[in-house]
């Protein structure tokens, strides 16, 4: 079952390049720059999209605000479910609410769900289990299609929710006329790259993280450091290393750190920074230099030819624009990955979790 990998989340992980192929199929018309999500065609775009999740698939979501607001114009706030379903929230008619779960059973999202369609809100979901109760009950869903995940850790359905989260950005960005061919261009093209380079840099990466998380796993904590669409990915990394190797790491916002998490760096306190190649690097790279100046350890997620210094830059292969995020996050993965093995844990079924939380 396992198909030779030793446990689900490195099957899982390595998956996907298939993952990307399989919800780019039947999606986008290549010859014509077009993408068509049938799913979403009654609906109008919304004036506002509210996206409602938990976890990891709430981390797709505020990936994903960054390309619906800078490709279709769309305002979008992302909100924890769990907080959402309890806030007097402020719903328009002709707003939207998204709700992102791969399992389709999340007590809080179906929660979130429930209440917007109370309120006259039309719902949309993007789920990753078929006939889930979030599919039932939403006005449209949307399938990630990525195939069932068993490790509890989900890895390869925030590469699909992404996928999607872009298809839906270009969709919107088209029907609404906001999106620039060039840009849609440019995306669609990285879009179809992905698949192989994923393919062929996934056996290194793995190497990579490997020699990282020897070095690595001893430490006690991790920041985890990222800007604009690389920030979701810090959160990310982080949740990924403390859910699976139980080593404390926190994701951050790397312009926050010197409003206070800075002080808790020193030699031993290291922290993983996402430096890859755009135009937010110069900032990145100061942060990285204001960590390094109290002594903390640094390993830096780069692109070829960004000159960053630190004690480990890892070198992935650069992806057009935002799409860069789908080469990341299996970097971040596999680092949490390997900690884990390399510690001992047990990867697949880590203490205290569940892979469906259908209780609050
Ligand atoms: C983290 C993880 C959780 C889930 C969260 C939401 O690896 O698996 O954070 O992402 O419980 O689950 P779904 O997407 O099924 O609603």
């Amino acid at each position: 079952q396992k198909g030779g990998y030793k446990h689900f989340m490195l099957k899982e992980i390595f998956e996907q390049p298939k993952v990307v192929t399989d919800c780019l199929a039947g999606r986008v018309d290549w010859a014509r720059e077009e993408v068509t999500l049938p799913e979403l065609a009654a609906l109008p775009v919304p004036k506002r999209l509210h996206i409602v999740a938990c976890g990891t698939s709430l981390h797709a979501g505020m990936w994903g605000k960054h390309l619906l607001e800078s490709w279709a114009k769309v305002p979008v706030s992302v909100e924890i479910a769990s907080e959402f379903r309890y806030r007097d929230i402020l719903l328009d008619p002709e707003d939207m609410v998204l709700v992102i779960s791969q399992s389709g059973e999340t007590a809080d999202t179906l929660a979130g769900l429930r209440i917007a369609r109370e309120k006259g809100v039309k719902v949309a979901g993007l789920c990753n289990v078929v006939g889930s109760s979030i599919a039932r009950e939403a006005d449209a869903v949307i399938y990630t299609q990525a195939g069932p995940e068993i490790s509890v850790a989900s890895t390869k359905a925030m590469c699909s929710q992404m996928v999607l989260l872009t298809l839906l950005a270009l969709y919107w960005g088209r029907r609404k006329a906001t999106l620039a061919d060039d840009v849609r261009h440019e995306a669609l093209s990285a879009l179809r790259k992905l698949p192989g380079q994923l393919e062929s840099a996934l056996p290194g990466m793995r190497d990579e993280a490997q020699q990282l998380a020897r070095t690595y796993s001893k430490a006690r904590s991790f920041f985890y450091l990222g800007r604009g669409h690389c920030f979701p990915l810090a959160l990310e990394g982080a949740l990924k290393l403390k859910e699976i190797s139980y080593i404390h790491a926190e994701g951050y916002a790397s312009g926050e750190m010197k409003h206070g998490p800075i002080a808790l760096i020193d030699p031993e306190f290291p922290t993983f920074a996402l430096a890859l190649a755009d135009d937010l690097f110069p900032k990145v790279k100061s942060n990285i230099e204001e960590v390094q100046a109290r002594r903390g350890k640094v390993i830096a997620l780069t692109n070829p030819g960004v000159e960053v210094r630190v004690d480990n830059p890892w070198v992935v292969p650069a992806a057009w624009g935002p799409l860069a995020a789908f080469i990341a996050l299996p970097a971040l993965q596999l680092f949490s990955y390997e900690a884990a093995d390399y510690l001992g844990k047990d990867v697949d079924q880590p203490r205290n979790l569940a892979k469906s939380v259908t209780v609050e």
